[in-house]
């Protein structure tokens, strides 16, 4: 369905990014269209930053913003779109074509895509740097060089090489960290979703199901809200597969004793959530997974308590490393000092991962995690994870049996406020207590 209007913050943003980069010119492409065989395309999600600036969701377009020197608005906003075709609409669906394009996005020019090479050098013109993410797609870092020459030949004689390309990681991420009121209310919307679902996943799982039978519920919860896709392929891990940290396969059956490891999240108008629930196929978690569990539970309700405004990242890492070590010496899993152990970072066996990163459009969101060479300091406004976890691989002949094939990982999602912080993930139950009343 084809929208209207769109709401005003797209256009301020653009000019919260021009604002911060006088003189500079952005280019920024739409994903190919990529085919997975024959005439069959992998599903188009738009490019995070280029929705970001726009709303514009449709494959094949092109988004510029460059300054106009003639005008006091001082840039303007080009989109490039595929243009209207009744026979192709016919086949792919509705287009919003150039009209389309320029009333419902307030943008001040469209062109058809089939002009991008020809238009793209007049955009320069005038400017003193491209902010353009080269590597990503080959084939359009070769237009965009072409752009670069083109615009240099025909400045006449200058003395001046090609126009400095910078990668717009940095400008764009340092407006996406900050989320507006408008961001926060669609983090929220997903975060309740998924929670649902996860809260629905503890409810269903039985002993002899298949993990794609989680993750297809899993799925179907966050479908039928709203969500018009997850935030990144589902996790859906159980027994020994908990403890593979990225695990994809998803297709096995779910054994009593075991434990199931659920890392999965919703996306809802582009923005996404990320949780992680951890509980056991069977009715209770035994002794030895409750042990790691809620020791799991504890480093990750004390990190949450630490974020506010004036921390960082690697401050709550550290601390949920030392609380970490702490229990693997009290469940007899590592002998030493806390000390030693931090030093020659052994405790990496059974935690090897980070415990926060940034959540909003992408699951691992833009933004700069060392600003001048220090650890980024949170502020309000920053909307991160906080997943510590424990893995005892099937193969750890060291660990006792009874601590093998366990992985834990315990993930919300937390947003920084003045006063310090509001857990987004709230709803989904965490709790020892909670979790095993929702089990059969
Ligand atoms: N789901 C990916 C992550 O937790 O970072
Ligand atoms: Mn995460
Ligand atoms: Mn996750």
């Amino acid at each position: 369905m084809l929208r209207t209007k769109i709401p005003d913050y797209f256009k301020t943003r653009r000019q919260k990014l021009m604002d911060a980069h006088p003189g500079a010119v952005f280019f920024f492409p739409s994903h190919p269209y990529l085919i997975r065989n024959s005439d069959v395309h992998f599903p188009h999600r738009q490019d995070s930053s280029l929705y970001y600036l726009s709303g514009f969701d449709e494959p094949e377009s092109f988004l510029v913003l460059t300054p106009d020197f003639s005008a006091a608005r001082r840039f303007k906003t080009i989109l490039f779109v595929q243009p209207r075709d009744p026979e192709k609409e016919m086949w792919e669906g509705e287009r919003y074509g150039l009209d389309g394009a320029l009333k419902t996005f307030g943008v001040d020019e469209t062109y058809p895509i089939q002009e991008l090479d020809k238009k793209l050098p007049e955009f320069l013109d005038g400017c003193e740097r491209l902010y353009y993410k080269m590597g990503l797609q080959p084939g359009m870092d070769k237009r965009i060089l072409a752009a670069l020459e083109t615009h240099r030949y025909t400045q006449g004689r200058s003395g001046r090489g090609l126009l400095a390309v910078v990668d717009s990681t940095e400008a764009v991420g340092e407006l996406r960290l900050f989320k507006g009121s408008e961001e926060i209310d669609l983090l929220k919307k997903a975060c309740d979703i998924s929670a649902e679902a996860h809260k629905n996943a503890m409810r269903e799982t039985r002993p002899g199901m298949n993990e794609s039978e989680i993750e297809a519920l899993i799925d179907f919860g966050f479908r039928r809200k709203g969500c018009e896709r997850v935030g990144y392929p589902s996790i859906v891990a159980g027994g020994k597969n908990s403890t593979c940290l990225h695990y994809r396969s998803n297709n096995e059956t779910l054994k009593e004793g075991d434990l199931l490891l659920i890392d999965a999240g919703g996306e809802f108008s582009y923005y996404t959530a990320d949780i992680t629930r951890t509980f056991p196929v069977s009715k209770s978690f035994s002794p030895a997974q409750a042990r790691i569990y809620s020791l799991v539970l504890k480093v990750q309700k004390d990190a949450i308590e630490n974020v506010c405004p004036g921390t960082t990242l690697t401050e709550i890492h550290a601390r949920v490393c030392e609380g970490l070590v702490e229990g693997m010496l009290s469940l007899g899993l590592l002998k030493g000092s806390v000390r030693d152990i931090l030093k020659s970072r052994e405790y990496r066996r059974f935690y090897p991962h980070n415990t926060s990163h940034w959540l909003g459009m992408d699951v691992h969101d833009a933004g700069l995690y060392i600003k001048n060479g220090e650890p980024r300091v949170l502020e309000a406004g920053m909307v991160l994870t906080i997943e510590p976890g424990f893995y005892v691989q099937p193969s750890d002949s060291q660990a006792p049996a009874e601590y093998r094939n366990i992985g834990i990982r315990i993930e919300d999602d937390v947003l920084v406020t003045a006063g310090g912080n509001e857990v987004l993930t709230k709803d989904a139950p965490k709790e020892i207590s909670e979790i095993e009343a929702l089990r059969f």
